[in-house]
C-alpha cells in the first residue's frame, strides 16, 4: 500500500479511537471565542472544542509524551496553541494577552494519582491565576468533580473549589453537567457561569453556528444530550 495512504489511515483511526473528557453537547452552551484547557493529554478534548465552534484554543500539558502526541494530532490547526509544562505556573502566561471572556476547561491532574508528596491536582493554583485576570465573566468548567475528596484532587472538596470560584466572581452561578465521551458520568463537570450567560448564549448562537460548521471537518462520533443540574 502507498505509504502516504497508510499514514493517513493510521492517523484517522487514531483520531477515532481517542476519547475526550467531554462531549460537544456538554461544551456548546458555554462557548466563548477562546477555549483554554489545562491537561491536554492526547488532544482529544481540543478536537471536541474545535468541533464545538471555539475560535481560538489553548492548552497545556506537563507530560512530554502526551505533549508531543497532542502537538502531532493538532499540528494542522493554526488556531490551536499548546504549552509544555505545568498549569500551576503557566496558566497566567497563557491567558494574560486575552481581552475577551474565556471558556476554561480545567482537567489537569496526575493519573493514576500518587501519594509521593508531590501535588496531584493544580486546581487551586489555576483558579488563583484566573483570579488575576481583569475580566470577571469567564466561564469555568472543572472536570472530574467525582474526584473531590480523593487523592486525585489532593482531598480538595467541592466547597473548597466553590469558595475559590466565588473569589473570582461572587455572582457566579454554579451547577453540574454530565461528563465523559458519551456523557456517561452524571454531574461530573462543575460549571461556573456569569449570571447573564443564558441571554448571551442565545444572542451569539447564529454566529457560532457557522464556525462550528467549518470546524466540523474532524471525525468525532456524535454524543448524547447533556443534562444539567442546578447547584445554587
Ligand atoms: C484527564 S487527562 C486530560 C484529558 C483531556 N483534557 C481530554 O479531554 O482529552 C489529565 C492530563 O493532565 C495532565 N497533567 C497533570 N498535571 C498537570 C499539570 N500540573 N499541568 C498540565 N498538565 C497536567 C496529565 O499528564 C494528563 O495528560
Amino acid at each position: 500500500m502507498h505509504l502516504k495512504i497508510l499514514i493517513f489511515i493510521l492517523s484517522f483511526s487514531q483520531t477515532l479511537s481517542l476519547s475526550a473528557s467531554l462531549s460537544q453537547e456538554s461544551l456548546r452552551p458555554y462557548r466563548n471565542e477562546y477555549f483554554v484547557e489545562t491537561g491536554a493529554h492526547y488532544g482529544a478534548g481540543l478536537l471536541v472544542a474545535l468541533q464545538s465552534g471555539f475560535r481560538y484554543l489553548r492548552s497545556v500539558e506537563v507530560d512530554p509524551q502526551y505533549f508531543q502526541a497532542a502537538q502531532e494530532l493538532l499540528k494542522r490547526y493554526r488556531n490551536v496553541k499548546l504549552w509544555y509544562g505545568s498549569s500551576s505556573t503557566l496558566l497566567w502566561e497563557m491567558i494574560q494577552d486575552i481581552e475577551k471572556p474565556i471558556t476554561f476547561f480545567l482537567d489537569a491532574h496526575r493519573f493514576p494519582p500518587l501519594d509521593d508528596g508531590r501535588k496531584n491536582c493544580p486546581l487551586l493554583e489555576e483558579l488563583e491565576q484566573i483570579k488575576r485576570h481583569p475580566i470577571k465573566t469567564h466561564t469555568i468548567l472543572i472536570d472530574d468533580i467525582s474526584c473531590c475528596g480523593q487523592l486525585s484532587f489532593d482531598y480538595l472538596t467541592k466547597e473548597d473549589l466553590i469558595v475559590k470560584l466565588l473569589e473570582i466572581n461572587p455572582n457566579y452561578q454554579i451547577f453540574y453537567i454530565a461528563g465523559g465521551w458519551e456523557n456517561e458520568v452524571p454531574d461530573n463537570i462543575l460549571v461556573a457561569t456569569p449570571p447573564n450567560h443564558r441571554r448571551r448564549y442565545t444572542q451569539r448562537d447564529s454566529k457560532f453556528g457557522n464556525l462550528a460548521k467549518s470546524a466540523a471537518k474532524i471525525s468525532i462520533r456524535p454524543k448524547a444530550g447533556a443534562r444539567g443540574a442546578p447547584y445554587l
